[in-house]
């Protein structure tokens, strides 16, 4: 069973791992003996470690790489040979590439599960997990919610898994784009400004992705994206604040103390949902 969209999860599975998160108490070891290979060939903090966790409390070890510089890739070494190796070393592979598809390239050739883990512009799915358990975590459930997606929504990948995932859920999704960085036409939503979507249930707010566009001018435009807390104020704003971190300028410092900002608490919850997606992938037939 490979990860690689989050299409490639049933809406009951989805369902059945946020579950298994939630349920959690002591450490268990139901994964002593597996090996779990976290192959990171693009920088990762967050979503790399929380898995290297999540594996170390369900007992199994993990091998891997975080800088693609420390592997045969210099050399020329094809995605699909690298992954036909390590599907020889471990159970599972955990990949990240800046390279869109690579993840479903990997599948292809793999005995061994794929997790995508981040495919470059592509899709982000464990991410997603995350974020919906934290929605759920916070809400109660997911049916019936707005949330506004802001941000970098061309070239942000969690969000290209997390709004079909919403939609799936009975969710309806808005955006507030930086300008020139709106949803991929497959994915449209309706536009609405910042302080329209400040009474959405849900802000879920992403970083510029400038590595993946050279960088050009956007600075200018980030003042009609970022929420601070005379936002929040100004509108009487209930949202849930979200943010799949790292973030830069899109969310301030003035909103991390207000009961409202769950992105900590989202980055956290990653351990436990990346636990239930391994015992799960591994214990598929
Ligand atoms: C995101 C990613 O790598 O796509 N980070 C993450 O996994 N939590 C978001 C980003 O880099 O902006």
């Amino acid at each position: 069973m490979h990860v690689v969209s989050i299409a490639d999860l049933s809406d009951e599975a989805i369902v059945a791992i946020l579950d298994k998160a939630a349920s959690y108490g002591t450490p268990e070891r139901s994964l002593a003996g597996k090996i779990v290979c976290t192959a990171f060939m693009e920088p990762s903090t967050r979503t790399r470690l929380s898995f290297e966790a999540a594996a170390h409390r369900l007992g199994a070890d993990v091998i891997g790489f975080s800088d693609a510089a420390t592997t045969s890739g210099t050399k020329g070494e094809s995605l699909e040979d690298a992954t036909r190796v390590l599907a020889g070393y471990a159970d599972v592979l955990v990949l990240r590439s800046p390279e869109e598809g690579a993840a479903a390239r990997a599948a292809k050739v793999s005995p061994v599960p794929v997790i995508n883990a981040g495919d470059g512009t592509g899709e982000h799915p464990t991410q997603t997990l995350v974020d919906l358990f934290t929605i759920r975590q916070a809400l109660g459930h997911l049916d019936g919610l707005r949330v506004a997606v802001i941000g970098d929504l061309l070239h942000g990948r969690t969000v290209h898994s997390l709004v079909p995932a919403l939609r799936r859920f009975g969710t309806e999704v808005v955006q507030v784009p930086v300008p020139g960085m709106a949803l991929p036409d497959h994915l449209d939503a309706p536009h609405v400004t910042l302080e329209e979507a400040a009474a959405c249930d849900v802000m879920y707010a992403t970083r510029v992705q400038r590595e993946r566009f050279g960088g050009k001018d956007f600075q200018a435009s980030m003042d009609a994206v970022t929420i601070n807390a005379d936002l929040l104020n100004r509108t009487g704003s209930n949202a849930v604040v979200l943010h799949p971190l790292p973030r830069v300028d899109e969310v301030a410092d003035d909103v991390d103390d207000l009961p409202s900002a769950k992105y900590f608490e989202q980055a956290r919850n990653g351990v436990a949902v990346r636990m239930a997606l391994l015992e799960t992938v591994l214990r598929a037939p």
